[in-house]
């Protein structure tokens, strides 16, 4: 007779029914990739507008096009509802769940607590569980497995538990879901292989490490490395300025050393759901050892100052113009956290405009992905590209590089541009542009 394990590896390889727990820019891409597999998906959401947009075929996720989606909702190949009882049957449950931070920057994982909780109403034998959201090396033995072993099933050989880190870098197509490694740790060798049965549906490697914690740890050490790195580099640009250089003229000539040199580029700030929030997660855990991480918190500093940064460049320029922030008209294009994409949770844009708007400026933005921007006091609508009067404006302010503008158009009628992006790079320099 089969065991248990043999018989899930059997369905998660040929037709299985995968459910998806959180359809959010994480979520929703895994769960078309698998709907596209051949599995049967199941979403599940506690957000009814979002269940309601999926079961329409109305994407919200740019990397998810909206043809893609109705098609496979259509063939009944995926489903929405914010009913977890749906999952009874799923083979597989993957969670998906945000993980911000509380308010004094320690990680909050209530969502990936009820998630588990849910899951321990509905599951049963022959099922595996894989956590997905980022989170600190310890939380899939630590918050997971309890709730299911309380349920009086045995990891391992009635169901099967694993962390897989979502690495999917929004906006970017050349790298997508598929052609990213996929990294499993599993709680036993048969958790590991399972998940790695599972992935190899939608992945075209996946990579497989001792266990979860080790799992939970190299997505963390990926987003640490970016955040130090790119506090490294803003550093440089402030640095450059202060020695009257180029910081992406520096940048491009030390990027064509073939070995031992990576480009990180300068911006306004950190911004999304992961950066700015995932290495807190990893000095908290260590902090419960007795260890204080000191990288984390520098690189957190300089990044955070960045937006202060952008405020004083403009003052400056305006000032050199005898001209004052108060009763400057301001154009800022771009306000999402990165190119072509809508997300603006954690956008350095918000600080940035409140901060301008305090001081007394005339702001108003454009951004072809971002209809309207909450702030702390008002809300802000995106102009029509028609109302851009960009030769009436004191300062174009870019802060995201979004496809479709015309820099050169920009750079010809603005009177003054402050570029922190690099994005006027093709035209050349002139004085009325001030890059980062
Ligand atoms: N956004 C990214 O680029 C990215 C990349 C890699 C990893 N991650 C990680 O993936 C995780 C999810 O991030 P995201 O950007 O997709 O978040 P998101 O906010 O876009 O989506 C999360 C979804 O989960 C739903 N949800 C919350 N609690 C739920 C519950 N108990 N049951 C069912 N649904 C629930 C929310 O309504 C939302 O729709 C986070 O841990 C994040 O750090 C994000």
């Amino acid at each position: 007779m089969k065991s248990i394990a043999e018989t899930l590896k059997q369905r998660l390889a040929a037709t299985p029914t995968v459910g998806v727990i959180g359809l959010g820019y994480v979520g929703l891409p895994l769960a078309v990739a698998f709907a596209e597999s051949g599995a049967t998906v199941i979403g599940v959401d506690v957000d009814p507008a979002r269940v309601a947009r999926v079961r329409a075929g109305e994407s919200f996720v740019e990397d998810v096009p909206a043809s893609t989606l109705a098609r496979l909702v259509t063939a009944k190949s995926l489903t929405a509802t914010d009913d977890i009882a749906a999952l009874k049957d799923a083979d597989a449950i993957l969670i998906c769940v945000p993980t911000p931070l509380g308010k004094s920057k320690e990680p909050d994982i209530s969502y990936i607590v009820s998630a588990a909780d849910a899951i321990a109403r509905v599951i049963h034998g022959g099922q595996l569980v894989v956590l997905e959201s980022t989170t600190y090396p310890g939380t899939t033995q630590e918050i997971l497995l309890p709730r299911f072993e309380a349920r009086g099933l045995r990891a391992g050989e009635d169901f099967f538990l694993a962390f897989s880190p979502e690495r999917i870098d929004p906006g970017n197509r050349r790298y997508t879901l598929r052609e990213i490694p996929k990294v499993v740790g599993g709680l036993t060798p048969a958790c590991r292989e399972l998940t790695m049965t599972l992935y190899a549906r939608v992945a075209r490697q996946v990579v497989p490490v001792s266990g979860p914690e080790t799992a939970e740890m190299v997505k963390l050490f990926e987003n640490t490395f970016r955040s130090v790195n790119i506090a490294l580099v803003n550093e440089f640009a402030i640095m450059c300025r202060r020695l009257g250089l180029s910081v992406w003229e520096v940048i491009g000539a030390a990027a064509t050393k073939p070995f031992g040199f990576m480009p990180f580029y300068p911006g306004p700030g950190l911004g999304g759901h992961c950066l700015p929030s995932d290495p807190h997660y990893l000095s908290w855990r260590v902090r419960l050892e007795g260890y204080e991480p000191r990288f984390i918190a520098f690189a957190d500093e300089i990044n955070r100052q960045m937006p202060t940064y952008v405020v004083q460049l403009i003052t400056d320029a305006l000032n050199e113009r005898g001209r004052s922030v108060r009763g400057a008209r301001i154009l800022v294009l771009g306000v999402a956290y990165k190119a072509n994409v809508a997300d603006t949770r954690d956008s350095p844009a918000i600080e940035i405009l409140q901060t301008l708007l305090a001081k007394g400026a005339a702001v108003a933005y454009h951004d072809p992905f971002v209809p309207l921007l909450p702030l702390d006091r008002t809300t802000l609508e995106s102009i029509a590209w028609g109302d851009a009067e960009l030769a009436g404006r004191d300062v174009v302010l870019v802060l995201t590089p979004h496809e479709g503008y015309d820099w050169a158009a920009i750079v010809r009628e603005a009177p003054l541009v402050v570029d922190t992006r690099n994005a006027t790079a093709g035209v050349p320099p002139a004085p009325h542009v001030i890059r980062l």
